[in-house]
């Protein structure tokens, strides 16, 4: 296993802790500094001591553990006196299969590191250390979303699921091929936010592969309370949707109107969906709302139903896609027996792990949708990175586009159509959660 030389240790002095306030609910100053770091590293600002309090109370109520890289010997004058020059947060995160079970991840975020001490292996001690101490956690994987595509698969992270932003032109939208059902009202937002949203999501991350428990600070921003910034947000709204002869809200929506351009937009800041039909019904509503020409969504998923549902295709169009949560595997057997099967069969795999984790050879059995792992030395079936078993993991990266990528080496073809079978999810994996 890879492990920090002496360089880095006369330079640099890694340190754990956990975040604290004070009696007055202000980061104490070990937090106060490393939130200036990370703000630093994001182009960001701390905003204001109100702010900052908030901040830190969310990582208090998240349990995150921070680690801050410290300049042993900081230049006087200089943020290295008291800010880490590096700064990285772990935390639990469930992530969800889909049919009810999830499996706990090591969540990663806040990484960054002060331009002045880059590229002198601060990131490398940071994850070493960090998913030395995910295994001493009992996690079974580790999870991240990350601001570049190029970081992480040297640490052992294969992106499981991507995204897009997509634009959907009201004017040939409407009317859906089939029809809408259920009720769409206008809610004030402080009623979505006591209790209401929340209830919705958690039927919304049980029954969707993918998804993933939000952080404590998501709530207030896709409620319309702050900007992401940490500033009062003023124009955010807010509609639900029951089912017909129902009580229970299953789905709402939070928007905003921007000027785009030319284009008056419908933003959508969340939208969230315990039934298919609350979230077909949501999208009829939001591209019903007179004086805009287009509806904006981030969070669109692969092969998302709203295509085939409007009444015309052609409405809407991508504007980006790109990777959004990483998987990075820690423990092969706790992981894939945590998932369920769609197809029963055995399968032997080949992990290599550069990083010494998950390397190995592993024979999974399932029956009757159970997955049973054993260590063997049988000759595999499929060999592959650990990086790309973690990209194979949700369903929604197929081990046959992995062999046609080269990334994955199977024994004959038919043994990744089995294995694309096997890992088939029950829905299309979407994930609406940002850590
Ligand atoms: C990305 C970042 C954290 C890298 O930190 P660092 O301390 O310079 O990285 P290290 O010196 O430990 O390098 C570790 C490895 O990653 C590689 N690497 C580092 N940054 C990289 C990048 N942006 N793109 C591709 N590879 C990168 C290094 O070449 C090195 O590879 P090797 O070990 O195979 O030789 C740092 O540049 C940064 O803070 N960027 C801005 C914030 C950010 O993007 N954070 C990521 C949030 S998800």
């Amino acid at each position: 296993m890879a492990q920090i030389n002496d360089d880095f240790t006369d330079r640099f002095d890694l340190r754990e802790f956990t975040p604290g306030t004070d009696a007055d609910g202000a980061p104490d100053e070990r937090t106060a500094a490393w939130l200036e770091a990370v703000a630093m590293g994001f182009h960001e600002s701390t905003g204001s001591p109100e702010n900052a309090a908030r901040m830190a109370s969310y990582f208090v109520a998240d349990h995150e553990t921070f680690l801050g890289v410290y300049v042993r010997q900081p230049l006087p004058g200089s943020v290295d006196e008291t800010w880490p020059a590096g700064t990285f947060t772990w935390f639990r995160k469930p992530l969800s299969w889909g049919d009810g079970s999830s499996v706990d991840t090591q969540a990663i975020s806040a990484v960054t590191v002060r331009p002045t001490e880059r590229r002198r292996g601060i990131l490398r001690a940071m994850m070493m250390h960090a998913l030395t101490r995910g295994v001493e956690e009992g996690y079974a994987m580790a999870s991240l979303t990350a601001s570049e595509g190029t970081i992480y698969r040297r640490f052992g992270f294969g992106s499981a699921i991507r995204e897009r932003a997509v634009s959907v032109r009201r004017n040939r939208a409407l009317p859906f091929l089939a029809p809408t059902t259920g009720t769409v009202t206008v809610v004030p937002l402080a009623w979505l936010a006591d209790g209401v949203g929340k209830d919705v999501f958690a039927r919304f991350h049980e029954r969707t592969p993918g998804s993933m428990v939000r952080n404590t600070g998501t709530w207030p921003v896709v409620f319309g309370e702050f900007t992401g910034n940490g500033e009062k947000a003023k124009d955010v709204r807010a509609a639900v949707h029951r089912a017909d002869g129902s009580d229970v809200v299953d789905g709402y929506v939070t928007w905003r109107v921007k000027q785009d351009g030319k284009d008056t937009a419908v933003e959508v800041v969340d939208l969230v969906y315990a039934t298919d039909a609350a979230y077909l019904s949501l999208w009829e509503f939001l591209l019903s709302i007179d004086l805009n020409d287009v509806v904006k969504y981030n969070r669109s998923r692969l092969d998302d139903p709203i295509v085939t549902a409007l009444g015309d295709n052609r409405a809407y169009d991508v504007d980006h896609e790109e990777d959004h949560v990483w998987l990075r595997v820690l423990d092969v057997p706790a992981t894939l027996r945590s998932r369920p099967y769609a197809v029963d069969g055995s399968i032997v795999l080949e992990v290599s792990d550069s990083l010494g984790f998950a390397a190995g050879t592993y024979r999974l059995d399932v029956a009757s949708g159970v997955g049973t792992v054993t260590r063997v030395s049988d000759a595999p079936d499929v060999s592959l990175d650990v990086a790309d078993l973690g990209a194979l993991l949700l369903g929604s990266v197929s081990p046959v586009t992995l062999a046609a990528a080269g990334l994955l080496r199977a024994a004959e073809p038919a043994v990744a159509v089995r294995l694309r079978a096997m890992l088939l999810p029950a829905r299309t994996p979407h994930g609406i959660t940002y850590f």
